[in-house]
């Protein structure tokens, strides 16, 4: 009976940015995928894509589109003049916002959400996010005629006891071209984990279609986690198998800015030891499948923002009903983003410093 009832939504599904094998039977149906279902949507969506990027990209450089469509990075030293720089950086250390948290294996990720609550004290990050520049280049990466989500974003390398992060595993974020950008506010090397991105791994090549085809199939019949949920993993057979080069680490100073599509094999960088890398991150993913690029408009921005903070709360609600917290939780800290240079021996320390913060 609920199969019956979620047919037509998992039908519909197809034509939109849902990329799960597991969770829509029709996505994940080993005949279907045989028949060429998960190719098709690769191709449609990648042409309908370069589409909209393409209609976006007035105002971006020859030299930007051809990295971004070549590498599937773009890479801008110096971003902000020196001044501006320094007084991004020293408002978002005295930030005083709501902070989530994830952890993901030994890692932990804070970020304060960029929005209508916390832009208003923070002038620099507004500034930032409405300069013609960034965002005629994020237009043009993410083929959306409007804002990305973003974020004050921390990862906080070997912060706690467990597994290693699956983040820093090579993969693809979905099936489609899809937009991240980092404005580092830190120097990155390999200390804190550059972010890694694997040149020209957005291009549909034949290797890479029928490299998604034999995995679309081996998914349908048994995938691994994170693989079925629609982020294909890369192993170094895989690399080898579709010619790939070596990934590239993204040691770069502080004002750097990296706009990559991350539809292209990437993944945090291994951090030597325990440290953190604080940035400014953005995220845009639209339905791939849909012509039209949007109207940009403040009011469909707050929209976006506060649809996803509704649906955190959600989240946050159900994992209570649970007896636990939801995997972006809330955290007593209100910045946490000022501890760089502080490295707490244990976790109880890690926990005080935390309170200390709030
Ligand atoms: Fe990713």
């Amino acid at each position: 009976m609920k199969k019956l009832l979620m047919a037509p939504v998992w039908l519909v599904q197809i034509f939109t940015q849902t990329k799960s094998f597991t969770r829509n039977p029709i996505l994940g149906s080993t005949l279907l995928n045989r028949l060429g279902l998960h190719v098709a949507r690769i191709v449609l969506a990648h042409s309908i894509m370069r589409l909209r990027m393409l209609i976006l990209s007035r105002g971006v450089s020859k030299q930007h589109r051809q990295s971004y469509f070549s590498n599937g990075y773009i890479l801008i030293p110096d971003f902000l003049t020196t001044r501006a720089f320094a007084e991004l950086k020293q408002e978002i250390h005295l930030a005083n916002a709501e902070v989530r948290e994830c952890t993901q294996g030994d890692t932990l990720t804070h970020r304060i959400m960029l929005d209508e609550n916390s832009l208003p004290t923070m002038p620099q990050a507004q500034r930032f996010l409405q300069s013609l520049e960034l965002r005629k280049l994020l237009k043009f990466a993410s083929g959306v005629n409007g804002q990305p989500v973003s974020y004050v974003q921390t990862i906080k390398n070997h912060f706690v006891e467990g597994p290693p992060d699956p983040q820093k595993n090579l993969h693809s974020d979905t099936f489609h071209p899809t937009m991240k950008s980092w404005y580092f506010v830190d120097d990155v090397d390999e200390r804190n984990g550059p972010f890694t991105y694997v040149p020209g791994s957005q291009q549909l090549t034949f290797a890479r279609l029928r490299w998604e085809y034999r995995r679309s199939i081996e998914i349908s019949e048994d995938g691994d986690r994170y693989s079925g949920n629609g982020s294909l993993r890369l192993s170094s057979e895989d690399a080898k198998e579709m010619g790939l080069p070596p990934a590239r680490g993204f040691k770069v100073p502080a004002n750097t800015l990296v706009i990559a599509n991350t539809h292209g094999f990437h993944c945090r960088g291994n951090a030597s030891e325990r440290s953190t890398r604080t940035e400014l991150w953005t995220i845009s993913r639209s339905n791939p499948f849909n012509p039209f690029p949007g109207i940009d408009h403040p009011w469909l921005t707050n929209l976006q923002n506060k649809a996803l903070h509704a649906y955190r709360e959600y989240c946050d609600r159900k994992a209570i009903k649970r007896g636990t917290v939801s995997s972006w939780h809330v955290i007593e800290a209100r910045n946490t983003i000022g501890q760089q240079e502080i490295i707490p021996d244990t976790d109880e320390q890690s926990r005080q410093l935390l309170h200390e913060a709030s």
